[in-house]
């Protein structure tokens, strides 16, 4: 090429959830027996979709207004059943016009960032959800800039982290919050978020708060939604139906924008967004469509509580397999369905191992970690994926220093949940000891 075409910021987008999964394909062929722990899709992993949500769509199927192009923002009838809802907690007041809809908040996501000023950061939590750090990392063409998410103190923000961070780096304009989160299924108490708002209105940043999960919390754990505290401060708050209802093949999520009028530059910010979404005309009708319906029928609230009752209960197993394994640290998932394991610092080397007996698949395992360039962590997924076919991501690939695994909550069938979880703390036990 005569010139240089690749953009700066294309070596920060790497997304290790579904790049491992060449690695499992590869091991497939060679006949081990997978257990696709990797992705957090709950349809993928045998959610079965109720009838009366098939109905719901089915019926919206058979309308000609389903395949047509939808407005910028998204169905009216849709943005304002959701207003409704937030003006019904009684805290804050939007109208349709604050809310924008995006082919999923993957779309959401890459737009906020994409169009965000090169030299202007959004501070992310480490370790982060991918699909946030490198958009944002890809856009300023430079390492994600991040606070601390304490696995000693369950995986709560730092918020003296958090305040350094932002106070010795000016180009910091704003600060993502992933609540519940994913990767460690942490839930933030009202505390904690009042704390983070608290920060921005301090040093005069915006809010980001993606919070996909926020029916899916348990065990007990309270925690508010931020545009219920957010007072005068600008905020984008992402919402979506991929887990929820849960369709991620819907390709469907919103941002609601808060205080969008308060600050002229977040004011011309949020309309680079929208104008982003404009070009592409629209995002997916039907789905728009169907939303209020599926969240009215009588039957989802009940639908909604069994699921969330499944994830606690197994957030509970999980726990009890991992919580004595040495060198590990381990703590309850209270939301989302995601939990994060952390090696212990300094009990990960290189000359470490679990038996493979088939000896192609600890042949192309031995080859794939041989470099001295593959993190600990993914030496030791790397291992576990070819010893036993479960799947786990490094935990290193969540921007962040720390090495341990992420492991989804998803697996429906109990016996087989159990088996997994008892297999990953024999095999790291194994493994540390090798
Ligand atoms: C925190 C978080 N935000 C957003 C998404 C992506 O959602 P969508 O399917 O709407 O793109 C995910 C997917 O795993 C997620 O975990």
């Amino acid at each position: 090429m005569r010139t240089n075409i690749v953009h700066i910021g294309a070596g920060e987008l790497t997304y290790e959830i579904r790049n491992i999964v060449n690695v499992g394909q590869q091991l497939e062929k060679l006949g081990v027996e997978t257990h696709w722990e990797n992705i957090g899709d709950p349809v993928a992993k045998g959610e079965t979709i109720p009838e009366w949500m098939k109905e719901v769509v089915a019926g919206l199927a058979m309308k000609d207004s389903s395949y047509a192009y939808c407005p910028t923002k998204g169905m009216l009838a849709t943005r304002e059943f959701i207003a409704d809802q937030v003006n019904s907690r009684g805290k804050v007041q939007i109208t349709a016009e604050d809310i924008i809809f995006f082919n999923g908040l993957g779309d959401a996501i890459s737009k906020v960032f994409g169009m965000l000023k090169r030299t202007a950061r959004v501070v992310v939590p480490s370790p982060s959800y991918t699909t946030h750090s490198s958009a944002e990392a890809s856009h300023a063409g430079d390492r994600p800039v991040t606070y601390r998410l304490d696995p000693h103190n369950h995986w709560y923000p730092d918020l003296d982290d958090l305040e350094r961070r932002v106070k010795y780096n000016p180009a910091v304009a704003g600060i993502l919050i992933i609540n519940p989160d994913n990767p460690t299924g942490a839930v933030y108490p009202e505390a904690i978020l009042q704390g983070m708002v608290d920060l921005a209105r301090k040093y005069d940043l915006f809010v980001i708060c993606d919070e996909v999960y926020h029916n899916i919390i348990y065990n007990g754990k309270k925690t508010v939604a931020v545009s219920d505290i957010i007072g005068n401060v600008p905020a984008i708050i992402m919402r979506g139906i991929s887990k929820e209802m849960p369709w991620p093949g819907s390709r469907c999520g919103w941002l609601e924008v808060y205080n969008g009028h308060n600050d002229p530059v977040f004011e011309k910010y949020i309309a680079s967004i929208l104008n982003a979404k404009m070009l592409e005309v629209c995002s997916t009708t039907l789905p728009q469509m169907a939303m209020p319906k599926l969240v009215s029928h009588a039957e989802y609230d009940g639908y909604l509580a069994e699921r969330v009752a499944r994830y606690e209960r197994y957030s509970n197993i999980a726990y009890d397999s991992l919580k004595e394994v040495e060198g590990i640290q381990v703590n309850r998932t209270n939301g989302a369905f995601y939990m994060s394991a952390v090696f212990a610092e300094g009990v990960m080397n290189r000359q470490q191992t679990l038996p493979i007996e088939k000896e192609e698949v600890r042949t192309l395992v031995e080859k794939l970690v041989s470099s001295d360039t593959v993190s600990l962590d993914k030496r030791f997924v790397y291992y576990l994926l070819g010893a036993t076919g479960i799947c786990v991501v490094p935990l290193s690939s969540f921007a962040t220093e720390l090495q341990g695994f992420r492991i989804t909550l998803l697996e429906r069938d109990e016996t087989a949940f159990r088996m997994i979880f008892d297999t990953i703390a024999e095999n790291i036990r194994t493994y540390l000891d090798s």
